[in-house]
């Protein structure tokens, strides 16, 4: 449906916006990089430090970005430049957004890589499923070593790796050529309540089959001397990926937002659904990690190695296995799905070309970077790209396009908008947005203008110099 005159579409309802926006929280980055990053920081200084960030920090940016879109109601620059003049301000603050979209489209070219990666163990488990049936656990017979060495085998093969990366990314392309109603929110509102489903399922069983009181005091002991600045900014660089913040996608997202729906409602929804997955999602495969003896610190290997390890012990590990890689290829197409709408969206309103052109471009775009990420973990495996730099030093491709993004633009993005929201845009706009009120408007602001901008400012320096 289009908004009148402008040919600009929103969302069907107020839960389909819920649901797309949740659905672009939830993703990879709940299931896989959270705990990774968890396990790779030392487990409880950065969980609590992360909740912290969400709460103060990710919650406040969240509104900010939403209300940027839904008053502008076009792509995320343009809306910038819609409430700057409005407000009689610049309109070169425009440019927090501009660059916003391009770290979008990086993270989508890296993002789409590791959705390959999902792709090929839910083969894996619905093969081993048919190989050795329902009963007993994954991968009979078979050793630890040689479970574990599927990643590694994968990661060896460059065409395999090329050709999943690409076949994410095409599916993705689909739903976004089909646009916001029929594609987007398709997505969404099918894809998420399955994905809820089957999580809830695979988190209990954790929860009974695991060990889980290890898990949870490996995730909830705080040790103050683990938080040194470099967990801080992992910190605050987890909270935005999982929150799809300080890169304009959520400023895409509230665009499509009608004048009724209650923004500071809707971001609250948004922020405890994507913290609560996260928690749960740690909860869940930490317990079944420790059960195995493995060890919490395997990082990225965390969901692709020591997972399938642990699932072989369990009875109808095979099931489990498959379902829990056919959930996170759900959550992660609803991410990757928003990745690719805040570039494509300002490419089609900016070069007045058809939707379906502009996600052939942007795609295009992704896939040529997709393919050096695939490759910097086989051919290009000694390519840094940023060795100048001391904390990128010795960093390949991949990482340093997911180091930049949550590291550097995610941090920046979010503090240019805090500024935007908090001391330039005119009061009044901004509060007839917001649907706060009372106490709750008045702290929101005061995190806005003051302890957002600030913060970040400390953690960015302190993650980068300190
Ligand atoms: N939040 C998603 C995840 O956790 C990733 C994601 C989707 C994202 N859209 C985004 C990250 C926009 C940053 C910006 O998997």
């Amino acid at each position: 449906m289009a908004a009148a005159g402008s040919g600009h579409e929103n969302w069907s309802s107020r839960s389909a916006f819920i649901l797309a926006a949740v659905g672009s929280a939830v993703g990879l980055g709940n299931m896989w990089r959270f705990p990774a990053e968890a396990g790779e920081n030392g487990g409880g200084a950065f969980v609590l430090f992360y909740i912290f960030c969400v709460l103060l920090i990710g919650l406040p940016v969240l509104l900010s970005e939403v209300l940027i879109g839904r008053h502008g109601q076009a792509n995320a620059p343009e809306s910038v430049r819609r409430v700057a003049r409005d407000s009689n301000a610049p309109e070169g603050w425009s440019v927090l957004a501009s660059m916003g979209v391009f770290a979008a489209f990086l993270i989508l070219s890296f993002y789409c890589v590791v959705g390959g990666w999902v792709v090929y163990y839910i083969g894996v488990f619905a093969n081993d499923l048919v190989q050795t049936g329902l009963a007993g656990g994954a991968f009979e017979g078979r050793a630890p070593d040689d479970i574990e060495g599927l990643l590694p085998g994968l990661f060896g093969n460059g065409g395999l790796m090329v050709g999943l990366n690409l076949g994410f990314l095409v599916v993705t392309m689909f739903f976004v050529a089909r646009g916001v109603s029929s594609g987007i929110e398709w997505v969404a509102v099918y894809l998420m309540p399955l994905f809820f489903l089957l999580f809830l399922a695979i988190t209990i069983y954790g929860a009974f089959t695991g060990n889980f009181s290890d898990a949870v005091s490996y995730l909830f002991t705080f040790d103050f001397s683990k938080l040194t600045g470099e967990v801080m900014l992992a910190a605050v660089g987890q909270a935005f990926f999982s929150l799809s913040l300080g890169v304009a996608g959520m400023m895409t997202y509230g665009a499509y937002a009608n004048r009724d729906t209650n923004l500071g409602e809707t971001s609250g929804i948004i922020a405890s659904a994507d913290t609560g997955v996260a928690l749960l999602a740690g909860l869940a495969i930490f317990p079944i990690v420790f059960a195995a003896g493995l060890s919490a610190s395997a990082g990225p290997g965390l969901m692709f190695q020591s997972l399938p390890i642990a699932f072989q012990a369990m009875p109808f590990g095979s099931l489990i296995g498959l379902a829990f890689f056919v959930m996170v290829f759900f959550a992660a197409l609803t991410s990757s799905v928003s990745l690719l709408e805040a570039p494509t969206a300002y490419v089609f309103e900016k070069f007045n070309i058809s939707r379906s052109v502009a996600t052939v471009i942007v795609g295009a775009g992704a896939a040529v970077l997709g393919v050096l990420s695939a490759l910097s973990f086989n051919d290009l495996a000694g390519f840094y790209p940023l060795s100048f730099i001391p904390i990128f030093a010795e960093t390949n491709f991949f990482d340093t396009l997911d180091g930049v993004t949550a590291k550097l633009f995610m941090p920046i993005g979010a503090i240019l908008t805090c500024i935007f929201v908090g001391w330039i845009a005119d009061a009044k706009l901004i509060d007839s947005e917001n649907g706060l009120d009372g106490l709750l408007h008045k702290t929101w602001r005061a995190l806005v203008r003051y302890v957002c901008p600030i913060v970040l400012t400390v953690i960015l320096y302190v993650g980068l110099f300190g």
